[in-house]
């Protein structure tokens, strides 16, 4: 599954070292070429001996250990075609997150720039810290991946987070990351996710149900496709792209149009309100013994029927929500907003569309109906909605 391929472990020292000889034996199995390094303190869970036996390669800890023509780092860093930190400890993430190069792991971490998975494993209390939490973050900002520890029995005898994520999780992340076309390098996409939410005072407002799930699997496909993602969202998400979260529809429209003009492609998944309150009460609105109060609502912009008037060179993609006469009504709107495509969905069904993890779709160009995607989870959409557009 693996031949041709060079994949660099790095061990750190936790406890959890000893499980790498495993997962040094799965990417053996796949024929993949494994070279391993270790930090000094690694050495204090598993013997180099082990780790050369099993890799049938020379293990690397020390820098400056074999005299080369090129330094050490960058000759490990230029022959694999992916890196694992596993188990990444509190110690080493810190040093990557802040670029100290004080070893030859990390050093190799910083000179690396093929896909890098880092998978911690340490105390649960270690895990919660925030400044350790922050660092994760920041290397997630940097586009690595993490694969965060389970919950369990830890070593240290405690009951919590902190465990190493099943040696499977590592493999089939790194098999998903050798093995994936990179069919949208270059292509920079903005996608919208989330229902706007539309101020009528301070406590209350007007919204919808969107969850924001079509997007980010949008996102995250497009992403690990070797898209340039800026991901424009009402809903929270740490994401290894650009996340830039926004209120109203008002405000998505800010975001979305400061970045068109370098965009190749933008992905309106988000349900943009087409009203707002005319004026949101800048205090809470008392009861009173009204019976009937009134709330003036004015139109929203439409987003996204005013990208398509502007657009020079980007492709330009609209869902439609629909209760009712789903196709006949997506057929309408396409036209009237004038984008390339639209995706049509049925949101009066509880199996798919709002909230949903699944969807079930029909894309649409100006001249009709090209393609019926059957219910699937949101990221087989996103992929076919993909391959469709870009072949
Ligand atoms: O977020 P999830 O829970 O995963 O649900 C996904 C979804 C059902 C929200 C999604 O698949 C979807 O259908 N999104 C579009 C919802 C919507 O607003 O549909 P619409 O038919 O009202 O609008 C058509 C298009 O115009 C949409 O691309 C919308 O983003 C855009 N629009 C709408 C109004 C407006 N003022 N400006 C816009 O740009």
């Amino acid at each position: 599954m693996l031949s041709g391929k060079t994949v660099l472990i790095g061990i750190t020292g936790g406890i959890a070292a000893y499980k790498i000889c495993e997962l040094i034996r799965m990417f053996k199995r796949a024929n993949a070429n494994v070279r391993v390094i270790c930090t000094p303190n690694a050495m204090n869970f598993v013997t180099k001996l082990t780790l050369q036996n099993l890799s049938q390669n020379e293990v690397g800890i020390e820098e400056f250990e074999i005299p080369d023509f090129k330094p050490e780092h960058i000759s490990y860093a230029d022959e694999a075609d992916i890196m694992i930190i596993a188990p990444a400890t509190t110690n080493t993430i810190s040093k990557m997150a802040n670029g100290i190069c004080d070893n030859l792991l990390t050093s190799i971490f910083c000179a690396f720039s093929k896909p890098v998975i880092i998978a911690p494993a340490m105390n649960c209390n270690m895990w919660n810290n925030k400044i350790i939490q922050e660092n994760l973050q920041k290397l997630l900002n940097h586009g690595y991946t993490i694969l965060e520890p389970e919950n369990g029995f830890l070593a240290c005898g405690y009951q919590g987070q902190g465990r190493l994520c099943a040696l499977e999780k590592i493999f089939d992340a790194a098999v998903q990351k050798l093995s994936q076309p990179q069919t949208l390098k270059g292509k920079k996409i903005i996608i919208t996710a989330g229902g706007t939410i539309e101020d009528i005072d301070p406590v209350r407002y007007i919204s919808n149900y969107s969850s924001g799930k079509m997007g980010i699997a949008l996102s995250d496909t497009a992403y690990s496709l070797g898209a340039d993602v800026h991901l424009i969202t009402t809903v929270s998400a740490q994401k290894p792209y650009v996340v830039e979260k926004v209120k109203s529809a008002l405000e998505m429209q800010k975001a979305i149009e400061k970045d068109f003009a370098d965009a190749d492609c933008v992905i309106m998944a988000a349900a943009v309100a087409d009203y707002r309150v005319k004026q949101p009460s800048e205090q809470k609105i008392k009861k009173t013994s009204d019976e009937e109060i009134t709330l003036t609502l004015v139109k929203n912009p439409d987003i996204l029927k005013h990208l398509c008037e502007i657009k020079t060179h980007q492709t330009i993609v609209g869902f439609c929500a629909e209760s009712e006469n789903l196709i006949e009504n997506a057929k309408e709107k396409i036209l009237k907003k004038g984008c390339d495509y639209l995706i049509a969905n049925d949101i009066s069904r509880k199996d798919i569309g709002f909230s949903s993890d699944y969807n079930e779709v029909s894309i649409l160009t100006p001249n009709g109906v090209v393609k019926k995607l059957e219910r699937a989870d949101k990221y087989t959409i996103a992929r076919q909605i993909f391959e469709e557009i870009y072949g």
